[in-house]
């Protein structure tokens, strides 16, 4: 009996002991648990994670209809929050370093970039470090690089034949690379390294995995290789800047630009800071711009109006300024300029932006829900999934370049952040107009030289790529023309 009363005593206490400290827990956060955005329904434990492999922009298509523009995906102890469309994602691209900051999430970068630069430095140098890139792209520096961009595209279309069939990703991939060594990397590694070079930066890139954004130092093969390839490029770079501050020899390219750059104190980049950074620009730079051009091919060429509108475009800037093409001239191509935009708009090769939040915020949805974002999630923003949202552009799935055109400017009419392949606010590309130039300069090219016939389907997406480009060979037919300006 005595037993009895005792273990009912002890239930007793437990179950009061459990109700205090519910009232306390309610008491002490009354409020931050009401507006926490729902979450994504996946299996305990590795659920979020299986959704999210399976692949982000699916998951963001089957959620968003039943959730709305803002949720939360739990992957082990992480959250992730998606700030779907502009109207939830202004504080992702506003905010300061200090409320949301990029150095914990891209840290995957650093064995690749290399020491001393981009995410491995505190945001003070980084800032530093981006403003040497916003100087080597300034528009002086840019106009010497269109030269070259074309001397570039004429040099290798001259190899082609009158008529022929070829792998337009290939051959597109392979000039973009060709350019943007001589522009970037400099004429050293163009003219003379440019075999040896470009075998590194492929085991720099074959090194950045899926599975290097969890785990960047994994001791496997990939990433052996991606370190050596790293000390190689460094030796070599190192070589190269010796030889021209010995000669004193300037030439115009992003390499000099960072030899010459000085952080605020006077300080001048160390090699091996020079290094880190033109990896950074060719990873920014290479893949996303190729793949662009890619797209932006297969989609002329698949839509007859839209391709004889640049065409037209091609043939009165060549009654206007003769086979000239420069700086100017190429933004004087509006035409192709929103071929190229909206090809963008519909493929954009970095899928998913991430930030890491350092305190609490709250972001309000068009419908007018409040939802509070705490600090320690990791918050996320899609271009693949805002450019097509259909509130913002109409019939978001076809291509329409004319969606930007003056009067329509779909991107502009629904507010700032609406179309973010290039991302925006605190951290938008800094390489956007390098970018243009290069495809312009490309196309412009080709579309003044060849008659094109798309003879392979219409490409798939691949997703699996860490740049999301385009999947398999792109076949085209080509037949040299001359473009009659009459
Ligand atoms: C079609 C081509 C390109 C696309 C789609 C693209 C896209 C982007 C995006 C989405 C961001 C923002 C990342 C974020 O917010 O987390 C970004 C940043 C950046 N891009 Fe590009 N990019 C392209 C070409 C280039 C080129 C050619 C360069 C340089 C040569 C470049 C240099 C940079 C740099 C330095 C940043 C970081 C800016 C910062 O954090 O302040 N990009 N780019």
């Amino acid at each position: 009996m005595e037993v009895d009363n005792k273990m009912y005593s002890v239930g007793l206490l437990i179950v009061a002991t459990l109700l205090v400290a519910k009232l306390i827990s309610a008491l002490i956060m009354p409020r931050s648990n009401k507006r926490l955005p729902p979450v994504v329904p996946s299996w305990p434990l590795i659920g979020g994670l299986l959704r999210f492999i399976n692949g982000p922009i699916l998951m963001l298509r089957e959620e968003y209809p039943k959730l709305g523009s803002v949720f939360t995906l739990n992957i082990f102890h992480k959250k992730i929050t998606f700030l779907v469309g502009h109207e939830v994602s202004a504080h992702f691209f506003k905010a300061s370093e200090s409320d949301l900051s990029q150095q914990e999430v891209y840290q995957f970068n650093v064995p690749t970039f290399g020491p001393g630069v981009v995410f491995d430095v505190d945001y003070t140098v980084r800032q530093e470090q981006f403003r040497f890139f916003t100087e080597a792209l300034r528009v002086n520096k840019l106009k010497g690089y269109v030269d070259q961009m074309v001397t570039e595209a004429e040099d290798y279309f001259s190899k082609w034949g009158d008529s022929g069939e070829v792998d337009l990703k290939y051959e597109l991939e392979h000039l973009i690379i060709l350019t943007a060594s001589r522009c970037l990397l400099g004429r050293e590694v163009r003219d003379k390294l440019f075999d040896d070079v470009s075998a590194l930066f492929h085991d720099l890139d074959n090194g950045m995995l899926p599975i290097s954004v969890l785990l960047p130092y994994l001791p496997i093969p990939a990433h052996r290789r991606r370190d050596q390839a790293r000390k190689k490029l460094a030796q070599i770079f190192s070589h190269i800047i010796n030889s021209r501050k010995q000669s004193g020899k300037s030439e115009n390219d992003m390499l000099q630009c960072f030899i010459d750059s000085k952080y605020k104190d006077g300080r001048p980049t160390s090699e091996s800071e020079v290094t880190g950074l033109l990896i950074a620009a060719l990873f920014a730079g290479q893949h996303t711009s190729s793949i662009t051009s890619t797209w932006t091919g297969a989609y002329l060429l698949s839509h007859k109006q839209f391709l004889s509108a640049a065409v037209d475009e091609q043939r009165e800037l060549l009654k206007k300024h003769g086979n000239k093409v420069d700086h100017d001239i190429l933004s004087e191509m509006d035409v192709l300029y929103r071929s190229i935009k909206e090809a963008l708009r519909l493929h954009p090769p970095l899928i998913m932006l991430l930030r890491s939040s350092h305190s609490d915020f709250t972001v309000q949805t068009r419908e007018g829900k409040q939802y509070d974002i705490p600090k320690g999630h990791i918050v996320a923003t899609s271009p693949a999934f805002a450019n097509r949202l259909p509130h913002v552009f109409k019939d978001p799935d076809s291509y329409d370049p004319e969606r930007f055109a003056v009067g329509r400017e779909e991107d502009k009419v629904a507010g700032p952040f609406s179309y973010i392949s290039f991302g925006g606010g605190r951290h938008g590309c800094l390489g956007e107009p390098f970018a243009y130039l290069q495809i312009k300069a490309i196309w412009s090219h080709l579309l003044r030289n060849f008659e094109f016939e798309l003879i392979s389907p219409f490409p798939e997406i691949d997703w699996n790529a860490m740049v999301v480009g385009v999947k398999g060979k792109v076949m085209v037919r080509y037949k040299r023309r001359e473009l009659s300006v009459n």
